[in-house]
């Protein structure tokens, strides 16, 4: 215990009843120059002071801790709320028949809605806008007549991202292909599948589908 600590008292608390009760009788000076208590109230008034600087040392704990349970309370409704967030989509591209050729790439709008859960695909444009920033999933699959080209591009804004292909060929009655790939999205971002230019796919029966989901948000 130092000077410091019962001048700590003497001005904190001691008031009137430290200036009565310590005089320069009560403590003397030893050979370390640390003050030493001869007076039980001294004495008393010292150990006080050393149980307020542990109280106050026991609050700005205590203040600290309060401080880190709220920030954890934040983020763990911050996760709930991420976790909360659900987006999965497939639809099928639906018709009558085959779809295309065109003489011009074509978003191919896949009408026959399967989940939509979150209604980040849209039936009407064939465009799916993601909701939240996170890593998505896309996987989509078609079904085409052999005698025409095969060629569906998965787009995100105006960039190709993967693609599927079959040539045309006199041999081959029908063909099947796909693809699939994660994506890190930004919020508003938009995914959608082009159909190349004189290419062409099957509507009919959904076997040529697009779906997508949120896989976590970042
Ligand atoms: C100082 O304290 C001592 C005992 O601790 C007491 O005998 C003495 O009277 C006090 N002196 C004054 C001036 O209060
Ligand atoms: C497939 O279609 C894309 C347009 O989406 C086009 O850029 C590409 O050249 C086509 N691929 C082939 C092999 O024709």
């Amino acid at each position: 215990m130092n000077f410091s600590i019962l001048l700590f008292v003497l001005l904190l608390n001691g008031s009137i009843l430290a200036q009565d009760a310590i005089n320069a009788t009560d403590i003397k000076i030893n050979r370390q120059t640390q003050l030493v208590c001869v007076s039980d109230m001294c004495d008393f008034l010292l150990k006080f002071g050393a149980m307020e600087e542990k109280l106050k040392a026991t609050e700005s704990r205590l203040e600290d801790s309060e401080t880190r349970l709220t920030n954890l309370e934040n983020q763990v409704l911050e996760l709930k709320n991420k976790e909360r967030t659900k987006v999965v989509f497939s639809a099928a591209a639906g018709g009558n028949g085959q779809i295309g050729p065109y003489n011009a790439n074509t978003v191919l709008i896949y009408r026959t809605v399967i989940t939509n859960i979150g209604s980040a695909y849209s039936h009407f444009t064939g465009i799916f806008t993601a909701p939240v920033a996170g890593i998505y999933y896309f996987t989509f699959f078609y079904h085409a007549g052999g005698l025409e080209t095969a060629n569906l591009t998965l787009i995100k804004n105006n960039q190709v991202v993967v693609n599927a292909y079959d040539h045309k060929s006199l041999q081959d009655g029908a063909d099947n292909g796909g693809n699939a790939v994660f994506l890190q999205l930004q919020e508003g971002d938009q995914v959608y599948m082009r159909l190349g230019a004189y290419s062409q796919v099957w509507g009919y029966n959904q076997r040529t589908t697009f779906s997508g989901l949120l896989v976590s948000q970042v």
